[in-house]
């Protein structure tokens, strides 16, 4: 079930958290990973620990607040491995600050990486996906992006706006037998968060019905399902993966 042998997957902000989770979990299902991100020691470092346990993977260093590096990684992928079956757009970025401290730069930053990167590899993908007619497309968003936050509109925009350009994409590609859905993290235990205080962490938990926070685990499988040949009917869809904190 669920088994990807022989796709071949790209995975931004592979080099640690979510990222990491979803590249171990797509190689444990099968896939060659493609493990991308802009610090090179980490993602050889977590290529070189899929590899020990059996799994395929590759690396390839890829800042996604440049175009033209994002192009040259997709690039890479195809003609290292000959195919791109996959896309999970995880990396992002926090430049969280009140509106009306935030600088445009934050917002630009944040907007630049965690939207444009992920519409620039979408449709450098679109291409080879469409050719082979299979492809899956997932975006990792999150629950702020569906219910808003304080301190957060430049994150709150580029995850909506993401939910937004997943819903198009979906549409733009259905007829080629490509899908593309979100997955929505509620609170998650990775470096992202780590800066949460104890109090702010009891405090959000209290709010999960599910009574924890979550693990990049939970978001990985969920992707591992959407990447899957058994998630073919489903497409334009948001899965939250947030302990019942919302339902949407
Ligand atoms: N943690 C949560 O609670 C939570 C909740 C909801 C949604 N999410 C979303 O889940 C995703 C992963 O979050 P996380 O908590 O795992 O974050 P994280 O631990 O901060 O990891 C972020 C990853 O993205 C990469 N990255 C950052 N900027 C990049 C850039 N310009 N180009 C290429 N790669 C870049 C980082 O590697 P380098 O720095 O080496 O480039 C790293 O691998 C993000 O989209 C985040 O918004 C997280």
């Amino acid at each position: 079930m669920f088994d990807l042998s022989g796709r071949v997957a790209l995975v931004t902000g592979a080099s640690q958290g979510i990222g990491e989770a979803i590249a171990r979990q797509l190689a444990a299902q099968g896939a060659t990973v493609v493990c991308a991100a802009r610090t090179e020691a980490k993602l050889v470092a977590v290529v070189a620990s899929i590899l020990e346990g059996g799994g395929k993977a590759d690396h390839v260093v890829m800042d996604l607040a440049s175009p033209d590096s994002v192009r040259a990684a997709v690039a890479a992928t195809l003609e290292r491995h000959g195919a791109l079956h996959i896309l999970v757009n995880n990396a992002g970025i926090t430049r969280d600050k009140l509106l009306i401290q935030m600088k445009e730069e934050d917002f630009d930053a944040v907007l630049g990486t965690n939207l444009k990167g992920a519409w620039v590899a979408i449709q450098a993908a679109t291409k080879p996906m469409m050719k082979q007619r299979w492809g899956r497309i997932v975006n990792i968003v999150s629950v702020v992006g569906q219910m808003g936050n304080a301190g957060q509109s430049n994150y709150v925009a580029a995850k909506a706006g993401l939910i937004g350009l997943t819903k198009s994409v979906a549409r733009e590609l259905a007829s080629r037998n490509v899908t593309a859905n979100a997955v929505a993290p509620g609170y998650i235990e990775t470096d992202m968060t780590a800066g949460l205080s104890g109090d702010a962490k009891a405090a959000f938990t209290q709010q999960i019905p599910l009574g924890r926070l979550g693990t990049p685990g939970d978001i990985a499988a969920a992707v591992g399902f959407l990447a899957s040949e058994e998630a073919g009917y489903i497409s334009g869809q948001t899965l939250s993966v947030n302990g019942g904190m919302l339902m949407p």
